[in-house]
């Protein structure tokens, strides 16, 4: 069954002038872009995304990377859509990430890893939630 998933094209990649390439790889991969949008995300919509990460010791340094510049936000739909997406993805830390993957190819450090993806059913959908409320 299709399915959603949340995913977000970071600072570091919208800036290095990437976006258009991981749009390409992922409609290449068969996702079917359901909502999109350019955003520049305050402080205390990245705070409430990042909630679950609030006492890991890199969380200002994480908040203050997703507000540093423009971010695209992308609801995807596929089968098996989120594993799929943090497949397409790779690893957090992109010098692990396998040959391919989005965070290979275009992440920088554990840090600027260009991507994000939801990571469970229920987080997806807090994730939709929380920046694409009109999709239903
Ligand atoms: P994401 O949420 O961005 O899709 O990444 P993920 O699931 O692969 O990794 P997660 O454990 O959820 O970590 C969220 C983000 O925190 C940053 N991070 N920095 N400095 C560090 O050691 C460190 N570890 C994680 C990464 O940018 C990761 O995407
Ligand atoms: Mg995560």
């Amino acid at each position: 069954m299709a399915q959603r998933t949340f995913a977000m094209i970071k600072p570091d990649a919208v800036a290095a002038g990437d976006t258009g390439k991981i749009i390409d790889i992922i409609e290449k991969n068969g996702f079917t872009i359901v909502g999109m949008r350019k955003a520049n995300l305050s402080k205390n919509q990245v705070e409430t995304f990042y909630a679950v990460h609030n006492q890991r010791p890199f969380f200002g340094e994480m908040v203050n990377f997703i507000i540093s510049g423009p971010v695209v936000l992308l609801a995807l739909e596929k089968e098996n859509a989120i594993q799929a997406w943090r497949d397409l993805m790779g690893a957090t830390d992109p010098s692990k990430a396998a040959e391919g993957t989005i965070r290979k190819q275009f992440g920088k450090s554990i840090g600027n890893n260009a991507t994000h993806g939801s990571d469970a059913p229920e987080t997806a959908q807090q994730e939709l939630a929380l920046f694409f409320p009109e999709l239903k």
